[in-house]
């Protein structure tokens, strides 16, 4: 799994000390709800996260000025588009950095890792509707909206949601990058 910088962070493999960062944020109701996954309840449910981000190649973002692991990106398979060509668009960050641009400036490079490296022909990415937050990273990053999946997910809580979908397809981004 390739590392990836930006300006201010580092995308890289997650490793099992990263558990105290991750219990860290992820404790906090104001995050994981938010992407649909419960609060971590201890640290031992920190390290069998970890385990899992290791086997499906999610990235740990790191912020470089404190070498604090503050968030999470993958692009995992996108179980609304199967025997595709693309993969989905995930993230997560700690609530203490949030309103930065670091989400922004992470999908970015993930994108652009995702059709230069990957070849990928599509990236999804998907929001609940009380989601405001995600929605302006994914506008910021260039996403095309395609409409609402109406009580798409049944998340942790019981709560059944609905499911904005945005993409990109390779075309539009060779397309913007061309535009500069
Ligand atoms: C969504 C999330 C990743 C955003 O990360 P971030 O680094 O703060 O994102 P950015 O700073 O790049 O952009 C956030 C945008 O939301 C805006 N914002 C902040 N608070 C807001 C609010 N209460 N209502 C609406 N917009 C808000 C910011 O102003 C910014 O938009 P702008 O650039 O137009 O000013 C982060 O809030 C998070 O981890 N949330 C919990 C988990 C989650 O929702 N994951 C995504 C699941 S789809």
């Amino acid at each position: 799994m390739k590392t990836l910088e930006t300006e201010r962070l580092l995308l890289r493999l997650w490793s099992m000390q990263d558990a105290d960062d991750l219990y860290e944020y992820a404790k906090n109701p104001n995050v994981g709800p938010n992407a649909g996954w419960e609060p971590h309840k201890d640290k031992e449910f920190s390290r069998n996260i970890i385990k899992m981000f290791i086997e499906d190649e999610v990235w740990a973002i790191e912020y470089k000025e404190n070498n604090k692991v503050i968030g999470s990106i993958g692009l995992h398979e996108d179980r609304k588009r199967i025997r595709i060509n693309g993969k989905m668009l995930g993230y997560v960050l700690s609530e203490d950095y949030w309103g930065k641009g670091l989400m922004t400036e992470a999908a970015s490079a993930v994108i652009k890792h995702g059709f230069e490296e990957m070849n990928l022909n599509i990236i999804s990415v998907y929001h609940y509707p009380f989601n405001d937050k995600s929605k302006r990273v994914i506008e910021k990053c260039g996403f095309k909206y395609e409409g609402t999946l109406r009580e798409a997910t049944r998340i942790f809580d019981g709560r059944i949601l609905d499911d904005l979908c945005y993409s990109i397809l390779k075309e539009e981004y060779e397309a913007d990058k061309k535009l500069g």
